[in-house]
């Protein structure tokens, strides 16, 4: 396991929810935080409960959804002037549920690769080559094991990707210190998992932190799970 102090991460998706979560494991590590929400309005929760760890914060807002928009997010995250160490791509949108499993329109499926893919990949490939020239580096991205539910279609097979893209892009990282891997968090009470949910969202810590603590040859494109783990800290 490693040293995460002073290190900076960024945490898609970090202004409600398990992004915020994983905010406070890690700024509890010493760790300092990037707080990315849609809007700035949205960060200032997460910044107010960071306050009382001795770490920098900072925020970056805007939507996933778009390629300018994405893009002016890499460019405020680059006007910080600092390394990113740890980028956690947690973010994504899960539209309706859909008894008729084929009534899935087609803004549905490109507006949940939009976010859930597309974005993921942009962010990867902005921040993974500095990573490799300096010799460090931990991307997590978030799955879902989500499964049978033809209903959340777009949803689940977007996460599937979630997977691929990881374990294609591990294939490039084997002799760096990058490590990129993938973890399902768990159905966990949120705005998006619902208020039937099995676990609250504090029980994503701590296990939601051990991609981002393995050492620089440890795991390389597996899948993690949030719950069940075996990470002491
Ligand atoms: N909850 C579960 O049961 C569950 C299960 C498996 C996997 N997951 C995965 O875990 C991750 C976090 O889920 P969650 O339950 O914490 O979700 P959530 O409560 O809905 O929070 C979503 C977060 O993503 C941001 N966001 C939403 N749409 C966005 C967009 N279009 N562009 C930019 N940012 C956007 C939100 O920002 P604003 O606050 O500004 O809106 C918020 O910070 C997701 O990848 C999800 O698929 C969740």
């Amino acid at each position: 396991m490693i040293e995460i102090a002073g290190k900076n991460a960024l945490i898609t998706g970090s202004s409600r929810g398990i992004g915020q979560q994983i905010a406070l494991g890690l700024a509890k590590l010493g760790c300092n935080i990037i707080v990315h929400g849609r809007t700035k309005q949205s960060c200032t929760s997460t910044l107010d409960l960071l306050k009382k760890y001795n770490i920098a914060t900072y925020h970056v807002y805007g939507e996933l959804s778009e390629k300018d928009s994405v893009e002016d997010i890499i460019n405020q995250v680059k006007s910080l002037d600092i390394d990113i160490d740890i980028l956690y791509n947690n973010a994504a949108i899960m539209k309706d549920f859909h008894e008729d499993y084929w009534s899935h329109s087609w803004d549905e499926w490109i507006n949940t690769y939009k976010v859930n893919v597309i974005a993921m990949y942009t962010l990867c490939g902005a921040f993974i080559p500095s990573m490799i020239e300096r010799g460090f580096g931990r991307v997590i991205n978030i799955t879902s094991r989500i499964m049978h539910k033809p209903e959340l279609a777009p949803y689940g097979a977007s996460k599937w990707a979630v997977d691929k893209l990881s374990d294609d892009i591990a294939s490039k990282l084997i002799d760096t210190g990058v490590r990129i891997n993938y973890l399902d968090p768990g159905w966990i009470r949120t705005d998006l998992g619902g208020e039937n949910a099995e676990h609250p969202v504090e029980g994503v810590l701590p296990g939601i932190l051990a991609p981002a603590l393995v050492d620089n040859d440890g795991p390389n494109g597996e899948f993690f799970s949030a719950i069940d783990h075996n990470l002491k800290l």
